[in-house]
């Protein structure tokens, strides 16, 4: 009897341990590769994700849900690993998806945790000196900020303030102002985490590559939203994640070294995989060298679960079609900032109006009036979005994504109208 009841009480222990607890991992309706692209293929496109019904998720800026078929995958390989004891694996189909999402070789391919553990790399790994300048914007996320700041107190590099123009020849126009001979790096956001605005990248790394400078672009948002192409855009360094807009397992990213920056890019976290020998027994005990490929930056255990999880989201991701995505996403996001703008003179629209300048999120101010508190209204009705503290900018920013609905949006121009109406 006692067997009994400590078998069920594990049962129950290894239910909840891999989350078959409250929400258990089912299989979601096909989803149709010959569909009519109307809104009852988005309501098929929203049943592949787990997202509560009761909840309007409108902050895919901070987080991005998986759906099923990657958590299923990443859930599956867990067990296997488990039961089986096997390890590793999948790290070369995981760097190869990536790079053929993002149009690179796979040797410039770098896995990371997160967009932040990038801009590390990065930012520690270039040979700069005191009064060497870097240009970054007065709209950087912790993450990117952090870096170059501590880099500056240590070593004296100088942060210079590109300011976000309202059209990208406007923001192009400063950027010449601001750059000086001391420029070493231009280290902006592709889309700032403040109010989606989508910077001209590719005149940017234009005038950098002009000018001799290095371009590097913090990438958080615009993998899985928009259909990126790092070739064209032509970087030098592109650090992103999987965990936002591609939808993939959280705690997931990519660095992006272009072939001919890996020389100029410092390894300095060693561990295995990033080296082309090492030997503790030879005097004195020596490094041969660095590996010829995106592994120079990322060593030791990797999570085989994730990496299966990185290459489904792709998947998922190229059935559903990027061009379809990207086009949804910003329809979604225009309707919502039209209507905005169209709901009271009192709203200050922050994100740019012009069409090459934005693309899935929306960010607003109302006249005097404290926006945390619309936060918390939205919350108290189950819609998720994020007030913006950063930079003092005091906004609303509202993500949208393929799992969202123009239904979705017109319940929380609703909530906007009412909260105009509280004054
Ligand atoms: C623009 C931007 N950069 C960097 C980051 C940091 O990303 P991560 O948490 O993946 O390190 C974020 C996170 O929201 C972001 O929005």
């Amino acid at each position: 009897m006692s067997n009994r009841r400590d078998f069920i009480k594990n049962s129950l222990l290894f239910a909840g341990a891999i989350g078959l607890g409250s929400k258990s991992l089912t299989a979601a309706p096909p989803l149709p590769n010959d569909a009519t692209v109307d809104e009852n293929y988005w309501k098929l496109v929203r049943a592949q994700f787990p997202l509560s019904h009761s909840k309007i998720f409108l902050n895919n800026g901070t987080m991005g849900p998986s759906p099923y078929s990657v958590l299923n995958e990443v859930q599956q390989e867990m067990l296997e690993i488990d039961s089986s004891g096997r390890y590793g694996g999948y790290e070369d189909t995981a760097i190869k998806s990536l790079a053929l999402f993002l149009n690179t070789k796979d040797s410039e391919i770098s896995l990371t945790r997160n967009v932040t553990e990038g801009i590390n790399v990065v930012c520690w790994g270039l040979n700069l000196k005191a009064g060497d300048e870097v240009i970054m914007t007065g709209h950087e996320h912790v993450g990117h900020a952090a870096p170059w700041l501590n880099r500056a107190k240590l070593h004296g590099i100088s942060i210079k303030i590109l300011t976000l123009g309202k059209t990208a020849s406007e923001t192009i126009e400063n950027l010449n102002k601001v750059i000086s001979k001391k420029t070493k790096v231009i280290s902006v956001p592709h889309i700032p985490c403040t109010i989606g605005y989508v910077l001209p990248v590719k005149e940017i790394c234009k005038i950098a590559r002009e000018k001799n400078i290095i371009s590097f672009l913090d990438g958080a948002h615009p993998p899985g939203m928009l259909q990126l192409d790092l070739k064209d855009i032509n970087c030098d360094l592109y650090a992103g994640c999987c965990h936002k807009w591609m939808l993939g397992p959280k705690g997931t990213g990519f660095l992006y070294v272009s072939e001919n920056m890996r020389n100029q890019v410092q390894a300095y976290y060693g561990g295995g995989g990033f080296d082309t020998g090492w030997d503790m027994l030879s005097n004195p005990p020596s490094l041969k060298g660095y590996a010829d490929n995106g592994h120079r930056y990322y060593y030791g255990t990797q999570n085989p679960a994730l990496l299966k999880g990185i290459s489904k989201a792709i998947e998922f991701q190229n059935q559903i079609g990027r061009d379809r995505i990207e086009a949804r996403v910003k329809s979604l996001a225009n309707y919502l900032q039209d209507h905005l703008i169209n709901l009271s003179t009192d709203v200050e629209m922050l994100t740019p109006t012009e069409s090459i300048s934005k693309a899935a999120q929306v960010s607003f101010k109302i006249k005097d009036r404290e926006m945390q508190k619309l936060q918390t209204q939205c919350g108290e009705k189950k819609i998720i979005t994020r007030y913006v503290a950063e930079n003092n900018i005091n906004c609303l920013r509202v993500s949208t994504h393929i799992y969202n609905s123009f239904e979705e949006i017109d319940l929380f121009l609703k909530e906007v109208d009412t909260f105009l109406s509280l004054k």
